[in-house]
């Protein structure tokens, strides 16, 4: 059968994680016993990529990985997870990096080195121009170069392709970007970090939505999700209860099954429920791409949660 779907493009990380379990994640000057360490392929990016894969939708990422020995295996863990990796670059020096301190109680503490990520520039991203043009919809993180970022928005405004922007890590966001973006999906820090004061997910939505930005998710963990959308509804997407051992990734799952869900024809509501399902999945398996539920298991956990 011939794709007829148009894919969703990621412009975005990659990284090798290096996870360190814990008990507790140490304090300022404090040295813990660990119990196991991994490295494990992660970064926004390519985790929200394989997290689109896994369920089944076409997906291609436009990123850089390092000529390092993680370079091959990250490109080959997103290309047996699904995705097309034709347009990846190895660039020279390190691939991205993730120490990460996971405790027991399933927190988490990441410090992202970008390698190669970093090197993501505007000129690799006009190589690659056809592939955004023929996007279904552009999903972004900010763990590239800014001017990427913006760069990469500008294209996919003039060649009106929606964008799912994660302002993961947060930071400051240039005034066209917000016009640009379609979907907003921050968690409560991220959130915290552009509307000062209160957590309350309402007055949080309405002003995010004044910047001019057509639809928020508001991303809460355990508590859920709020969506609202501007000039229409807003409300809470219900959580699924599950034991969480690991909650990395569990936001960059939520974008990749939202982007599908949407892309499907779901309404945001019933899109951000799918999400919900497919990152409540994910808390219970360690690691981040690792992570990802297939279409046939969140089908399954769904039926299992009438
Ligand atoms: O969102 C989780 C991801 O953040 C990890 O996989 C790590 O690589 C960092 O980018």
């Amino acid at each position: 059968m011939n794709e007829t779907r148009k894919p969703i493009v990621v412009v975005g990380s990659v990284t090798m994680d290096m996870v360190t379990c814990t008990p507790q994640i140490p304090r300022i000057g404090q040295t813990v016993i660990g119990t196991s360490f991994s490295t494990t392929p992660g970064g926004k990016g390519a985790n929200q990529a394989v997290a689109a894969a896994r369920l089944g939708y076409p997906v291609q990422f436009v990123g850089m990985v390092g000529d390092d020995v993680y370079g091959p295996q990250l490109i080959d863990n997103l290309f047996h997870a699904g995705v097309d990796t034709s347009a990846m670059l190895a660039a020279s020096g390190s691939s991205g990096l993730a120490p990460i301190f996971l405790a027991e109680n399933g927190q988490n503490a990441i410090v992202v080195v970008p390698g190669a990520n970093g090197k993501v520039d505007s000129a690799y991203v006009d190589k690659h121009l056809h592939v955004i043009r023929n996007a279904g919809m552009v999903l972004c993180q900010l763990e590239l170069p800014m001017a990427t970022i913006d760069h990469t928005l500008a294209l996919c405004a003039q060649f009106d392709v929606p964008v799912m922007l994660d302002p993961a890590p947060a930071a400051a966001l240039s005034d066209p970007v917000w016009k640009q973006v379609a979907w907003f999906t921050p968690n409560e820090t991220e959130a915290a970090f552009y509307i000062d004061g209160g957590s309350d997910p309402e007055p949080v939505a309405r002003e995010l939505l004044a910047r001019d930005l057509r639809g928020i998710v508001l991303k809460r963990g355990a508590e859920g999700a709020y969506v609202a959308v501007a000039g229409g509804k807003a409300g809470w997407v219900q959580p699924f209860a599950v034991d969480a051992i690991d909650t990395v990734a569990a936001g960059d799952c939520f974008n990749g099954a939202f982007a599908v869900a949407l892309l499907e024809g779901k309404d945001p509501w019933a899109a951000a429920r799918f999400a919900c399902a497919a990152s409540a999945i994910s808390v219970t398996r360690h690691g981040a791409q690792a992570s990802m539920p297939s279409r046939a298991d969140l089908k399954s956990f769904l039926a299992s949660r009438g």
